[in-house]
């Protein structure tokens, strides 16, 4: 069961009915039609089809048989009534094209799982982020990758890695939290998830798109529209250091690391220009400098503008073909506003890409979504969302419950029995679900559960009071297209309930409380010193109750640590109190806390936050030894590893458990102009540990992760000082701490690097 029914479907419905009647004024797709992709056919006529050659080769080949409206209406998408969701649809198409075999192109949603007709609705990628395990990450990914084959896609829109500037932002649930290596270590992850079923991952929404807007889309108006810093049109004015900083190494990473195929562009201005007509990202970032091979493709209406689109780095328009109409393109061609060469290599990415994708050679086209291993699905869903639960307190070891000493169990809250999910492109209609009530119900018996929806606190309270323990599950809202108004549990709920008041009533009446959170990224806690227990489930996915159940009794631990940290105020978030900062102010966003983003925020005001980022506690405890810094072997030389960090893991207590350790840099500042956060993470490891036992574990550091961006030198540089090398549990519990020097003399103990 999932909240928020078809919200987004009606207003994109009625988008599409507008845009289908405006579209239908153009020819859309190429003049013989869609067609089902099969085998490539015989080589002797089409050359192209020899599997031998590379895939650059046979998109040259293609290309050189194409005319100038083929061409062009290959850069066009097709189809957009499956932005809808429905079964049997596609959120995108694109045409291929019968006359030689080029074979037609779908694509589909998203980070929580495919948006078309019934699928496994995976937890959200915040949940994925907390697993703090690429390993994790690629799981989610190659199950999401193969519903959305199996129901005959290509292409996969995401992940998504923009980075949670603000937990107001209504997409926060599906971005992996706060820290740009983080972020890129879990799209990478998911990436390689997508791309290992043969499918294409899709790394959106490139770039700085990090808020919906402030307030609420009028319904019926496109996703985004009437609200202050709204995401189609805001203007994110920032510096080069904190975009190379903060908002682009995840997209680096997908692109350097990942191999992601196509990359989307986003809706907002980035220094003045739109994402999709952005040359500094679109073209000297992201395909010079990174050297991107696959295609660019927008956001559903990103592109404004055909001629700015078509010069500086636009690949595919998907929605479909709007600003990339064939008439439109074809008038700035025949004047010579655009090349025939800049219309040849948009082209040239996107066969190039289906070459090395094997799509040309791939059976043909088929939408049957019976060949998914549901039961297999769904019991993957339970186990990632085990690994990404965190625990943030756990007073007196009331975690695990121990079953034979509780005879009832009361269940509370408005959530307790709904499976919250956030609204957009990655609301999943959910193949089956267990809500919370239901797995608890399934693990105890029906008739050892007490449920009250939590609508009246006071009698919640006298539920909770006849119990052996209680479990109060509450949610808060988030969607795409409009933003948060506060980072509370209340923050747009319509119900009426407070949850706040509710956990607070709820465990005073009964001390072993245990308060559960379906939260979509970071909210405020006021009651946490009164609950014993907090445990964070994010937005869970289909089979929460299946894990929680594990979770709360012991059979699984929570693997999951912060990727967001909790403020302890909304005064303390990094853009409190400065509107021209966030929402904006006349659509222009000033991001004025340049690198300070999240902890490094919270660290370099010396704020204490309620919750730290990488916090999450386990049932058992590890010691970490004092972190030891060496050369890498070959270091200096013309590899970029520069050092690695060893230290030995301990399981100190009674149970198997696991830990994840966390190394982050501190660097020396180069200038005034050049604040230099007090430490930033550079590597992590998940290291699970039977009681008793211990591991060396060595992560190791690259060039990067003593760098930082020079903007006037416009490049990565070493600054000459000192670095702190920290070993943590979390970004505010450092357990050790090594030197390195970079010319630079830091005594005795420290690790010269240069
Ligand atoms: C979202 C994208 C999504 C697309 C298609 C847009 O509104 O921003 O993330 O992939 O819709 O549903």
């Amino acid at each position: 069961m999932s909240d928020d029914p078809a919200r987004r479907p009606v207003r994109l419905a009625l988008g599409a009915v507008v845009l289908m009647l405006t579209a239908s004024l153009f020819t859309l797709g190429p003049a013989d039609g869609a067609q089902t992709a099969g085998v490539c056919g015989d080589v002797r006529e089409r050359p192209w089809c020899d599997t031998r050659l590379s895939a650059d080769k046979r998109a040259g080949l293609v290309l050189a048989r194409l005319t100038l409206d083929e061409k062009i209406a290959l850069l066009g998408g097709d189809e957009l009534s499956g932005v809808a969701g429905g079964e049997g649809t596609h959120t995108g198409t694109s045409n291929g094209l019968a006359r030689l075999g080029i074979p037609t192109l779908y694509f589909s949603d998203g980070p929580v799982g495919t948006r078309q007709g019934k699928a496994t609705q995976m937890p959200s990628p915040m949940a994925v982020a907390s697993s703090f395990s690429p390993t994790t990450s690629r799981a989610a990914g190659a199950v999401i990758a193969d519903e959305a084959r199996k129901k005959g896609n290509h292409v996969v829109f995401a992940p998504g890695v923009n980075i949670g500037r603000t937990p107001l932002n209504g997409r926060t649930f599906e971005y992996y939290g706060e820290d740009p290596y983080l972020a890129g270590r879990m799209g990478v992850g998911f990436i390689r998830g997508i791309q290992s079923q043969g499918l294409i991952a899709n790394v959106k929404h490139y770039a700085v798109n990090n808020q919906e807007g402030e307030g609420y889309a009028v319904p019926g108006s496109p996703i985004g529209a009437g609200v202050e810093g709204n995401r189609l049109f805001v203007n994110a004015i920032l510096g080069e250091r904190a975009l190379r900083e903060i908002y682009l190494p995840a997209f680096e990473a997908a692109v350097k690391d990942g191999g992601v195929g196509t990359v989307m562009c986003s809706y907002n201005r980035i220094n003045g220009t739109y994402g999709c007509e952005n040359e500094h990202l679109l073209v000297d970032i992201l395909k010079r400098e990174w050297g991107f091979r696959g295609f660019v493709l927008t956001d559903y209406g990103a592109a404004k503008n055909t001629l700015n689109s078509l010069n500086n780095g636009l690949d595919l328009d998907i929605w479909p073909g709007f600003v990339y109409n064939p008439v439109a393109v074809r008038a700035l061609v025949a004047t010579s506003q655009v090349s025939t060469d800049t219309i040849d290599d948009h082209v040239r990415r996107i066969l190039r890409t289906m070459f090395a994708y094997g799509i040309f050679d791939a059976p043909a086209f088929r939408d049957d979504a019976s060949r998914i291993d549901v039961a297999a699905h769904h019991a993957r869903a339970a186990a990632i969302e085990a690994q990404g639960m965190v625990l943030l307190k756990n007073s007196g070891s009331l975690l695990p419950l121990r079953q034979r000493r509780i005879r009832t169990l009361a269940v509370i809250g408005p959530e307790a029995d709904l499976i919250r999910t956030g609204g957009g492109s990655s609301d999943v209609n959910p193949l089956r679900s267990v809500t919370p009530l239901e797995g608890l119900r399934t693990r105890l018996g029906a008739s050892r559960v007490l449920y009250d929806d939590g609508s009246d606190a006071a009698r919640a309270a006298a539920v909770a009071r006849r119990a052996d323990a209680a479990v109060v599950v509450v949610g808060d809202k988030m969607t795409e297209g409009a933003d948060k108004m506060a980072p509370t549990l209340n923050a747009g709920q319509m119900d009426g309930i407070d949850r706040d008041a509710l956990i607070a009533a709820v465990a005073a009446a009964q001390p072993r409380t245990v308060a559960v959170l379906q939260s979509g990224g970071p909210v405020l806690t006021p009651w946490r010193s009164r609950v014993p227990a907090i445990l964070e489930a994010w937005y869970p996915g289909q089979n929460v109750g299946t894990a929680l159940a594990r979770v709360l009794f012991g059979d699984a631990e929570p693997g999951g640590r912060l990727p967001m940290t909790f403020p302890d105020r909304a005064a303390d978030l990094p853009t409190a109190g400065d509107r021209a900062a966030y929402p904006g102010i006349a659509g222009t966003v000033r991001y004025r806390e340049g690198v300070m983003v999240g902890y490094r925020h919270f660290d370099e005001r010396r704020i204490r936050p309620a919750y730290a980022f990488g916090h999450g506690l386990g049932y058992t405890t590890f010691r970490f030894s004092r972190p030891v810094l060496r050369r890498a072997s070959g270091g200096g030389g013309g590899g970029d590893q520069l050092a690695t960090v060893s230290f030995r893991v301990t399981n100190t207590g009674k149970r198997a458990g696991t830990a994840v350790p966390q190394v982050y840099v501190g660097m020396p500042s180069p200038g005034r102009d050049t604040p230099q956060p007090p430490k930033q993470l550079k590597g992590f490891d998940k290291v699970r540990l039977a009681a008793g036992a211990s591991q060396l574990v060595t992560i190791d550091l690259d060039r990067r992760s003593f760098s930082y961006w020079d903007t006037a030198a416009d490049g990565w540089r070493v600054a000459r000082g000192c670095y702190d090398v920290m070993l943590a549990r979390s970004s505010r519990d450092v357990t050790g701490r090594a030197r390195a020097a970079w010319s630079a003399d830091c005594g005795p103990g420290a690790l010269t690097l240069r």
